[in-house]
């Protein structure tokens, strides 16, 4: 059994990662988007993807591929709204370095009711940068599971070298309900270690994960642009239908996040 597990840990260490960026969108409004998605650290060409957005539905885009291994991305959602003829277009741009385990945008605007950019690893990858393998497959064949960190362990609960003894939580003091998880090492020493909540991370879960930043832009052509459509627009800041952990949002967002474009 030992020498099983040892040589399993061997087989895992692999230095290639892999993840990927899905998008998930919803409006009050039927939309015509363009989704622009651009690795900085490359010359390869954006990845441009079509969407159709029907009012009151959520689309879901299919899966990107994500280098993730720091580089940053720039993404561009280019709108046209076929139910508000007075605002032009809309853009949304945001940049970031893709992170398993990163959080949407608190707060959305003007067409959008909710926008999910889940960051995640593909299956067998693990870690912030889905740079850890573990086989669950391999995994369950020595009666244990890749835990979040990407390492054996036991299913939720137990340890031991069997999986027979229970956990108690007081071991691991994680915090913002973090559980308290077993984890082998590669001498096979076992630990107990966090698995946070999304949103958290550090090793007691301490730590917030930062949200994603979104800044919307408009194109308003000035000789059809009304007092009343850019009140509209600036009261448009409404709370992400779609983020994966709600928080309080901080003040002042929107209007540093508003650009009119009207020239
Ligand atoms: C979408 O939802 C909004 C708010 O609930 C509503 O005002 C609007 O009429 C809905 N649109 C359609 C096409 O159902
Ligand atoms: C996509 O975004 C990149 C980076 O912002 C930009 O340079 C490029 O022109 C855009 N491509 C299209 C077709 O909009
Ligand atoms: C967006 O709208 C503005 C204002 O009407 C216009 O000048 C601009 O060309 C539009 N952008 C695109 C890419 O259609």
């Amino acid at each position: 059994m030992i020498k099983v597990i040892f040589a399993l840990f061997l087989a895992f260490q692999q230095i290639t990662c892999s993840g990927y960026l899905e998008l998930y969108f919803q409006s009050e409004f039927h939309l015509k988007a363009t989704v622009n998605i651009t690795s900085c650290s490359t010359t390869a060409p954006p990845t441009l993807i079509p969407l159709m957005i029907s009012s009151n539905e959520t689309v879901k885009m299919h899966k990107v591929p994500m280098k993730m291994d720091g580089s940053e991305y720039q993404i561009t959602i280019f709108v046209i709204n076929q139910d508000r003829l007075d605002i032009d277009n809309a853009t949304i741009t945001t940049s970031f370095v893709p992170k398993n385990g990163q959080i949407s945008p608190l707060t959305v605007m003007f067409p959008f009711t909710g926008i999910r950019m889940r960051v995640g690893c593909d299956e067998q990858w693990h870690g912030e940068k889905c740079d850890v393998f573990c086989c669950s497959e391999t995994a369950s064949r020595v009666g244990k599971v890749c835990n979040s960190h990407g390492q054996l362990g036991c299913p939720q609960g137990k340890r031991g070298l069997d999986c027979a003894l229970p956990i108690s939580k007081k071991w691991c003091k994680c915090q913002n309900n973090g559980a308290c998880i077993s984890s082998f090492g590669k001498n096979l020493h076992e630990k107990m270690q966090c698995e946070c909540q999304l949103g958290f991370r550090g090793s007691h879960c301490e730590e917030r994960v930062d949200n994603i930043e979104m800044k919307s832009t408009y194109g308003v052509d000035p000789k059809k642009f009304e007092i009343a459509t850019a009140k509209m627009l600036y009261e448009s800041v409404v709370d992400n239908e779609l983020v994966e952990v709600k928080r309080e949002r901080t003040g002042g967002h929107f209007l540093q996040n508003l650009r009119i474009n009207d020239q």
